[in-house]
């Protein structure tokens, strides 16, 4: 797909998702701000079209920010026929009219530029949310974007510019940083967790937090991302864990991976939460017939001798097509 094909695909969902994001949050009903600058924020910038004036206008006094911005997938929206609002600099900043022409009769008077920089919408001191709510006029579109309304980030006042700078990006996607180090940022018991001596290799490289959870939100807890079909998200990777088998070990699919698996990083061999295999299994098959839904071991089964080594006689722990005590 050429830009202009995907931009106007874009162009044409967002009209459509901003009105029905914005209804169905309830933000424009709701969260009414009492700051002029940040309704215009949420409600997405209209007006007049005299009260933009283009983006060549803000080269004149900002070079600096126009040079980094054109190097950004951001000057695509210079091609969109929907109306300034939608182009350029004040696709982001807003009309820019007032502010221009406030500067302009500035003449280097301290106080005349304090009032001309309340002229413009610069995303400072806005809350998380609207400032997010600008970004989003153009973002909410597809699987990955739709659902940062009900997501851990926006609730706890993330917005979009503490990942993404559109101006002073130090990595692709316009991010503020590298993953993991960005997500390090602010989650230092993930962090911890990854420099386990058994780890997921994020910080090697090999994986990124991003293919477990989707950092934009979604309807999983914790974030987590699903497969195509829905299934649990290590299948992605750990296809053969997926099965079906002819004898599934149930906790794996009822109780997913994470019940005996830390998904991070574990002091203990294969990530597992406990540090002998026995004391795992035995959490749920126990001696003294308890009744934990799992069936207790039978009694030659002496923790004093071999058979501690569950997975040495039940290797096929995850499932089997052909044993139902899981031997091969
Ligand atoms: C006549 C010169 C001039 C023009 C034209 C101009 N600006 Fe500015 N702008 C300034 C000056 C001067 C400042 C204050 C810079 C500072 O404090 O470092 C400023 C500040 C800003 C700020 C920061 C406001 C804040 O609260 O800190 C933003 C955002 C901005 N301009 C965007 C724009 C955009 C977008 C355009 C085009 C629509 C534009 N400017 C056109 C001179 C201009
Ligand atoms: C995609 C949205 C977006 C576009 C397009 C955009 N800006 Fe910004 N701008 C921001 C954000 C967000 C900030 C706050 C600082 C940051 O996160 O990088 C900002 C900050 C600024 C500032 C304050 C100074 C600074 O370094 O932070 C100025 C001035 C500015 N922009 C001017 C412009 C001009 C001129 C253009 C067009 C050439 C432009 N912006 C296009 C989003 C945008
Ligand atoms: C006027 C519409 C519009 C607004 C507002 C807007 N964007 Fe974008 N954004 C785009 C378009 C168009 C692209 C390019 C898409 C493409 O290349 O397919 C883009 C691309 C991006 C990308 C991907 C960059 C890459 O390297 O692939 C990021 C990240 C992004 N925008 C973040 C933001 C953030 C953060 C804001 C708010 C501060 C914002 N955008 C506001 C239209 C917009
Ligand atoms: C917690 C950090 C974080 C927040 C908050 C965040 N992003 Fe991102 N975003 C990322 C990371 C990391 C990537 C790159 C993912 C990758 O490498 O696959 C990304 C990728 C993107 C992309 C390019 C890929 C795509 O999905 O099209 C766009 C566009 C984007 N973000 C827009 C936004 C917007 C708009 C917001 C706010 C509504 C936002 N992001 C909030 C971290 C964040
Ligand atoms: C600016 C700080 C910040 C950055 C950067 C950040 N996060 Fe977060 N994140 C938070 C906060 C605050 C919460 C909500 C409180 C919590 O659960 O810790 C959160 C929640 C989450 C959750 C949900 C936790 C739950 O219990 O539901 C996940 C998953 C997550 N972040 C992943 C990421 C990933 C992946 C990245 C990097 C792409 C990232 N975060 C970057 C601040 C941040
Ligand atoms: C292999 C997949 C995977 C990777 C890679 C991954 N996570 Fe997770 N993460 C999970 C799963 C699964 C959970 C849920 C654990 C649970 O429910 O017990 C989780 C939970 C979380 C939580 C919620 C708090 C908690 O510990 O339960 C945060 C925050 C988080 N991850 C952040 C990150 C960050 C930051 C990175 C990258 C540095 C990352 N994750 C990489 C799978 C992953
Ligand atoms: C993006 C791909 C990917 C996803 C998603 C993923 N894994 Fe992995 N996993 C790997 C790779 C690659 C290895 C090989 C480890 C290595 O060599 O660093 C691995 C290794 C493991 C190991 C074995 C470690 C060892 O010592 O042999 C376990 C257990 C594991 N993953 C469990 C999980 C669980 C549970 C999930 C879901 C929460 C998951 N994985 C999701 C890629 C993935
Ligand atoms: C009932 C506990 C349990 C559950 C649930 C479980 N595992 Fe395991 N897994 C184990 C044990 C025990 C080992 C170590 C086997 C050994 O060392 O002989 C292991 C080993 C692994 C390994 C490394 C060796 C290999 O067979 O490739 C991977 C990868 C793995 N598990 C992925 C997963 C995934 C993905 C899920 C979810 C679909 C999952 N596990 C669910 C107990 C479990
Ligand atoms: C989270 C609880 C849980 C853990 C941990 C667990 N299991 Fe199970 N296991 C079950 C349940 C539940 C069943 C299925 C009972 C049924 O189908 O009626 C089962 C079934 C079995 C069976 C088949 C029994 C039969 O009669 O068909 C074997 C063998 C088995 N588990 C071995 C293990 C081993 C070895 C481990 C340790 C690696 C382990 N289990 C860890 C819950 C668990
Ligand atoms: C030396 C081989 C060996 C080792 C090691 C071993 N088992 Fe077994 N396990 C067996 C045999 C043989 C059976 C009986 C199969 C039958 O009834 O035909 C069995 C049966 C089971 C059953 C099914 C009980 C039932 O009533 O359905 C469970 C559960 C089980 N083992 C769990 C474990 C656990 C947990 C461990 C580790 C603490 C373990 N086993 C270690 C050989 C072993």
């Amino acid at each position: 797909m050429d830009a202009k094909t995907k931009l106007s695909r874009i162009a044409a969902t967002m009209t459509l998702t901003l009105a029905a994001y914005l209804v169905g949050t309830g933000l424009l009903v709701a969260g009414v701000p009492s700051n002029t600058k940040a309704s215009a924020a949420a409600q997405g910038f209209k007006g007049n079209p005299e009260d933009y004036v283009g983006q060549e206008t803000c080269k004149g006094c900002h070079e600096d920010m126009f040079k980094n911005w054109e190097k950004t997938p951001h000057w695509k929206t210079t091609l969109t026929h929907k109306g300034p609002e939608w182009q350029g600099c004040e696709a982001c900043h807003g009309p820019g009219k007032a502010h221009a022409d406030a500067m302009g009769e500035a003449a280097g008077d301290p106080a005349k530029i304090e009032a001309a920089k309340k002229l413009i919408f610069s995303f400072k001191g806005v809350p998380a949310s609207e400032s997010s709510q600008r970004c989003l006029a153009c973002h909410v579109y597809g699987e990955e974007h739709s659902n940062f309304a009900r997501q851990a980030h926006n609730i706890n006042n993330v917005s979009c510019t503490d990942c993404h700078s559109p101006h002073h990006a130090k990595a692709d996607y316009l991010l503020v940083a590298k993953q993991p180090l960005l997500c390090f940022s602010c989650h230092g018991e993930a962090k911890a967790d990854f420099s386990k001596p058994f780890h997921h290799r994020v910080n090697e490289g090999l994986i990124k937090c991003t293919d477990c959870h989707n950092e934009h939100g979604g309807f999983l807890t914790k974030q987590l991302r699903a497969t195509a079909s829905q299934d649990a998200v290590c299948f992605k990777c750990h296809v053969d864990k997926a099965g079906p088998f002819v004898y599934e070990h149930a906790p794996v699919k009822t109780e997913g991976c994470v019940a005996c698996h830390t998904p991070h990083g574990s002091p203990n061999p294969r990530l597992l939460k406990r540090s002998q295999i026995n004391l795992l299994c035995l959490e749920c098959h126990t001696f003294s017939g308890i009744d934990t839904g799992a069936p207790g071991i039978p009694s030659f089964h002496n923790q004093s001798a071999k058979y501690q080594a569950c997975t040495l006689c039940h290797p096929m722990v995850h499932g089997s097509n052909t044993n139902r005590f899981f031997f091969r």
